[in-house]
């Protein structure tokens, strides 16, 4: 076993899988958004959207970029190794009025959230979709291409959480496509 795969094993251990109803976690209040802006790794992913990880032998870091365009925006850069290569999209998400989520609903965004960070690490939790389709999709974020222990138990109980936990996948470090997301 590599040993990205047997430190993940030994978390799936330590979480148990006591709990088995899915719960969509609630979203960090009080997120200092300059603070939290600027240039993310993506260390790990977790997504019901059948087809969107490559094969294992493609499979890089991703990157996010986000930026603070103006109060209640974010403009979120992301950079993802797929099977057709390294793609990036760029969106520009507006705020909902009461809760800390972001969306932009006509460029299928439809729920962008920080579900916890120290603004080293972060778990982010991205709903797409139109229409009557959806796919859940966390993410590791990190400003390191190292993650800690602490950050994957994170990652791994939201996972568990929203029933994704057999879907996640800790990217292996090549960060060739991460490094053009890079101002
Ligand atoms: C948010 O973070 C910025 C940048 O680190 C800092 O200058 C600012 O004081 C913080 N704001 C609050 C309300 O803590």
């Amino acid at each position: 076993m590599r040993p990205g795969l047997l430190f993940l094993f030994l978390i799936l251990v330590l979480v148990g899988t006591s709990r088995t109803q899915e719960h969509v976690p609630k979203e960090s209040h009080n997120i200092n958004w300059s603070k939290f802006s600027g240039f993310w790794y993506i260390l790990a992913i977790a997504t019901d959207a059948k087809g969107f990880l490559p094969g294992k032998d493609k499979r890089k870091l991703g990157a996010s970029m986000v930026r603070i365009p103006k109060a209640g925006q974010l403009k979120v850069v992301i950079a993802f190794s797929r099977s057709q290569g390294c793609q990036s999209h760029t969106v520009t998400l507006r705020k909902d009025n009461k809760k800390a989520v972001f969306r932009n609903a006509l460029r299928g965004v439809k729920g962008f959230r920080v579900l916890s960070t120290d603004y080293s690490s972060a778990v982010v939790y991205v709903r797409l979709g139109r229409a009557g389709r959806e796919y859940k999709n966390l993410l590791l974020f990190s400003r390191q291409i190292t993650s800690s222990f602490l950050s994957i138990r994170d990652f791994v109980d939201a996972a568990e959480g929203l029933a994704l936990l057999e879907h996640a996948a800790i990217l292996p470090k090549d960060a060739s496509c991460a490094n053009t997301v890079l101002p």
